[in-house]
């Protein structure tokens, strides 16, 4: 029913590898690397995916994160996602992960990098997806701690093609930020910024003029703002929206309040993602599913988002 959705040639702009991981290959990682889960079986983990908010999901989302542990972990994991790709026809892909997620759990940087890379080239020889690695800072630690996490990555440059920053929205703040961004641009990394998901209007404007980004994360709250509005139509700033995700965190109460073709139709260069796909009940084909069932899409807007994907790729 939704395969002309799916045979859309697209690229995903915002995904988070450690989103990705579903309910099975966490099981089946907890079981060989011989961890003692809180939940009896997959059902029963799949059954605590309910959130009221950002901060419910984030919760478990780093607790499932403790399954990855060695290099195969973090191959398996992104390897799993791509061959998602390869079957929505997502051709390219710009994921984010999240280092401190893993380094502050005693798993070597390079171990966690290590990983994604090789599969990420071998999807692109493989399967013939291309990509760009995005690492995303957790913006509920300090802005020193994200100070060491760039510096790990250094010796890595090459595998990068810019940062992020994700967590917890409210309270902070992009400004928060802002030194380590700087840093990054002078070593030639490009910067996008989750902003205006839960946060206010305010944060977005601080991700475009202090972090200097390149897109914005979300960015559904923009609405509020009409000159915010205006600037990201004037300059064609992507947002890389994720209905699905918006929906299961209550930032939307049900799909059919989503605004994301009302932006598209206003002129914003909006696109469709999955941010947690096995969090948040599907890939990138059933989130532009989701805006066909509950906001009545065209062909004709599917094809713009789709394009618009395209468009919005860094690299
Ligand atoms: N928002 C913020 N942080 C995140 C998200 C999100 O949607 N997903 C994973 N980390
Ligand atoms: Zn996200």
């Amino acid at each position: 029913m939704y395969d002309w959705l799916n045979a859309l040639p697209k690229a995903e702009l915002h995904l988070h590898l450690e989103g990705s991981l579903e309910p099975e290959l966490l099981f089946a990682l907890a079981e060989r690397n011989k961890i003692a889960l809180p939940w009896n079986d997959v059902e029963a983990l799949r059954s605590a995916y309910a959130f009221n908010n950002l901060q419910e999901f984030l919760d478990l989302y780093y607790a499932g994160a403790d399954v990855l542990r060695t290099e195969q972990d973090f191959y398996d994991l992104t390897w799993a996602y791509l061959l998602k790709c390869k079957a929505q026809n997502v051709i390219h892909t710009e994921p984010f992960f999240d280092p401190q997620t893993h380094t502050d759990r005693g798993i070597p940087f390079e171990v966690v990098l290590r990983g994604i890379k090789q599969a990420l080239v071998d999807g692109e020889k493989q399967l013939g997806i291309s990509h760009g690695l995005i690492l995303s800072f957790l913006r509920h630690l300090s802005e020193e701690e994200a100070f060491k996490t760039f510096e790990q990555a250094m010796p890595f440059r090459d595998a990068f093609i810019a940062v992020g920053l994700d967590s917890s929205e409210m309270g902070h703040p992009p400004r928060k930020f802002q030194r380590v961004f700087d840093k990054a641009r002078s070593e030639g990394l490009l910067t996008v910024a989750h902003a205006g998901e839960e946060g206010p209007p305010e944060y977005i404007w601080e991700a475009l003029d202090l972090l200097k980004i390149e897109r914005i994360d979300h960015g559904v709250r923009a609405i509020e703002d009409e000159r915010l509005m205006q600037r990201i139509i004037d300059e064609q700033i992507p947002l890389t929206v994720c209905p699905l995700s918006n929906t299961k965190l209550c930032v939307f109460d049900d799909m059919r309040q989503h605004n994301i073709l009302q932006m598209l139709e206003r002129g914003v260069k909006v696109t469709v993602n999955s941010d947690d796909p096995a969090y948040f009940g599907g890939y990138v084909t059933e989130n532009f599913a989701a805006l066909y069932d509950s906001l009545g899409m065209t062909q004709e807007q599917a094809k713009r988002l789709a394009q618009n994907s395209l468009d919005a790729r860094l690299v």
